[in-house]
């Protein structure tokens, strides 16, 4: 249980690392809050203009996630899923940000990534197919935290595909004003500014 413990502070830690709002100071572009939908994702940093910056925050906001399972793997299979879900709930509810977080889409993946590969190529799939067929970035991570808790049971990996089914919801969850604006029809899409 000490453990279990030890791996859920430790991801949870690595996860509240607000990268999106770093990234975006660092550069000069201000408080990435204050623009776009508010949030300090990869699709918002996107909306600043700067390709290269949004790449950046989704390659880390998935990496801290594949690293904290990836390290707490090296103790049990057990630390490792307490570590991905730590990460996950540290972007969610960062304690350096009054708990207010990110979304967890990228870090969603980058946990996916580290426990079971099958499910984080699902998650790509279905990503892109929604987002260039539809331009929506929070549709495609609907459908997509959709898809792999379904494909995770197919394929048997019960412990995993409980754990994806609970972060799904929580990401679900996390895009309720992004559901009132797709329902709206005034959804920003990919590649627009506002
Ligand atoms: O990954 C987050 C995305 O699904 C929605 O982001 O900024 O449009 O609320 P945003």
């Amino acid at each position: 249980f000490f453990t279990l413990l030890l791996a859920l502070i430790f991801g949870y830690l690595l996860g509240s690392i607000p990268f999106g709002l770093l990234i975006t100071r660092a550069a000069g572009l201000g408080d990435v809050r204050n623009i776009g939908s508010g949030n300090i994702g990869a699709t918002n940093v996107l909306r600043t203009g700067n390709k290269g910056l949004a790449a950046l925050t989704l390659l880390l906001d998935a990496l801290k996630g594949t690293a904290a399972v990836l390290i707490a793997g090296f103790f049990t299979p057990e630390a490792a899923l307490a570590a991905g879900f730590g990460a996950f709930f540290g972007h969610l509810f960062p304690v350096w940000l009054g708990f207010k977080g990110g979304k967890g889409v990228a870090t969603y993946l980058g946990v996916l990534t580290g426990l079971a590969w099958q499910g984080a190529l699902v998650f790509a799939i279905v990503w892109l197919g929604v987002a260039f067929t539809t331009r929506y970035s929070s549709l495609a991570a609907l459908v997509a935290a959709v898809a792999v808790p379904v494909a995770l049971y197919l394929w048997g990996i019960s412990a995993i595909a409980a754990l994806f089914t609970v972060m799904s919801i929580i990401v679900i969850a996390k895009h309720r004003s992004n559901i009132s604006r797709l329902l709206a029809g005034t959804e920003s899409r990919i590649g627009a500014k506002g």
